[in-house]
């Protein structure tokens, strides 16, 4: 990654904090990276490390202990903590690209961060251990303030050209997995668990790297909206897979759905059904624009899946008495989309609720330049729904037949991770899947 975006990424986010601070009357903050999380209070085994993302924010070092120190009016500093241990190596730092944009100290103990605390007046603290914020002399009221982490979640509602770059090499890699895994179903594999193995070795991470558990679904399985619990099923005509990568702790989200070839008439329909799916996905994609509500985006959605329903014959009612009924939701029932940075549902994006019919929407923010967001409208034939909108008031909205001729193939989910460009941009969006998938 270029060391200029870097340096321009850690301006950015200092320039944010110093003001953070000001406002919260904090003279300075540790932000520290936490440590390895047991797996339970009866065993001696730990999961893998997972930097605190608030720290991730700030460097790509996986080594725990670490901390950024911000003062006021001062440079930031990296205290990365080396683990002198022969029972692990340290993973490998860059430190050329952290040298561009922080004063990077390796430290072998918390000494040092200690004495720098000790001088800097009302320090606040971000992290997992209250026990290492008072080791470091951090006073109980100061161990994650409400007000301090709230202007911090806002310094990554929008990213920086780094992070951008990055969650752009994420979907590069992510890229290369799904097309690595739709060949390996053409060609016939019908195990879940082989498919996630060929995911692996195609974006070259182990299981705990990938920013999710992959959900392989064959057939009626990608009725299951997680499903990670990997079966086989020889005659399926249908893959989900909801797979992702990370860069530099950025992550990239890709959902594909793949239809096999041949089969008799559900089969056709299905792939009609597919292909109107991946239609409306790029149609809202097009209507992504500064200024618009997230959730008007949602509820567009839900306008453009009464008309797919309509044209697939899946309803006997008009595309706006779908919406109007609920019955684009029994099919569609979760959100359009979420924030995507460091983390995969990234935060700052619901500090309001959305209305009461999409509870489950994690974006209500504005859209505004600099957002990265999922677009990932889903259709699916899951059987608690059916069953209540069978025994419902509505029950004669659909076509059941053809309902229960597609249960089989389970659902469709088709999600592009986008950049939202400034108004007077040649384009509205950058899509990063798209681009990565070229
Ligand atoms: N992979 C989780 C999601 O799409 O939100
Ligand atoms: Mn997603
Ligand atoms: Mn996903």
């Amino acid at each position: 990654m270029a060391h200029d975006l870097y340096a321009q990424h850690i301006e950015h986010l200092d320039a944010g904090y110093q003001r953070a601070l000001e406002a919260t009357g904090f003279d300075a903050v540790v932000v520290h990276a936490g440590v390895p999380l047991p797996k339970s209070p009866f065993d001696d085994q730990f999961w893998p490390f997972e930097p605190v993302p608030a720290f991730a924010h700030w460097a790509p070092v996986a080594w725990p202990g670490s901390a950024v120190l911000v003062r006021r009016g001062q440079a930031p500093v990296l205290f990365a903590h080396r683990e002198d241990s022969f029972w692990e190596a340290p993973v490998a730092l860059d430190l050329p690209l952290l040298q561009a944009g922080l004063t990077v100290e390796v430290v072998t103990d918390d000494a040092p961060l200690r004495r720098a605390v000790q001088s800097a007046g009302k320090v606040a603290f971000i992290g997992h251990e209250q026990a290492t914020a008072a080791a470091l002399g951090v006073a109980p009221e100061a161990f994650v303030p409400a007000a301090l982490l709230a202007q911090l979640h806002e310094l990554r509602v929008t990213k920086t050209p780094y992070e951008v770059e990055c969650m752009a090499a994420a979907s590069r890699v992510a890229a290369r997995g799904h097309s690595a895994v739709a060949e390996a179903f053409s060609a016939g594999v019908r195990s879940e668990l082989d498919l996630h193995m060929v995911y692996l070795m195609a974006t070259e991470q182990d299981d705990h790297q990938a920013p999710y558990k992959n959900i392989v679904a064959l057939g009626a399985h990608a009725s299951t909206l997680h499903h990670v619990d990997y079966g086989e099923a020889p005659e399926a005509g249908s893959l989900l897979l909801d797979a992702g990568a990370r860069h530099a702790g950025y992550c990239a989200d890709i959902t594909r759905t793949v239809a096999a070839q041949g089969g008799g008439d559900a089969a056709r329909r299905f792939r009609a059904l597919l292909a109107g799916m991946e239609a409306l996905q790029a149609e809202v994609v097009a209507k992504v624009q500064v200024g618009l509500q997230y959730e008007a985006l949602h509820d567009a959605s839900h306008d453009l899946m009464g008309r797919l329903l309509v044209d697939t014959g899946l309803s006997r009612i008009s595309a706006e008495a779908a919406v109007e009924t609920g019955l684009t939701r029994v099919l569609f029932p979760h959100g359009l989309g979420h924030s995507l940075g460091i983390q995969v549902h990234d935060v700052g994006c619901r500090l309001t609720e959305p209305r009461p019919e999409n509870k489950f929407l994690r974006n209500t923010r504005t859209i505004a330049p600099g957002q990265v967001f999922t677009i990932e409208p889903g259709l699916y034939f899951i059987d608690a729904l059916l069953a209540e909108a069978r025994a419902g008031a509505h029950a004669d909205s659909l076509d059941w037949a053809l309902v229960d001729a597609l249960r089989p193939f389970g659902g469709i989910r088709v999600e592009d991770n986008v950049v939202v460009l400034p108004e007077g941009s040649a384009e509205n969006v950058r899509n990063l899947t798209r681009e990565a998938f070229e």
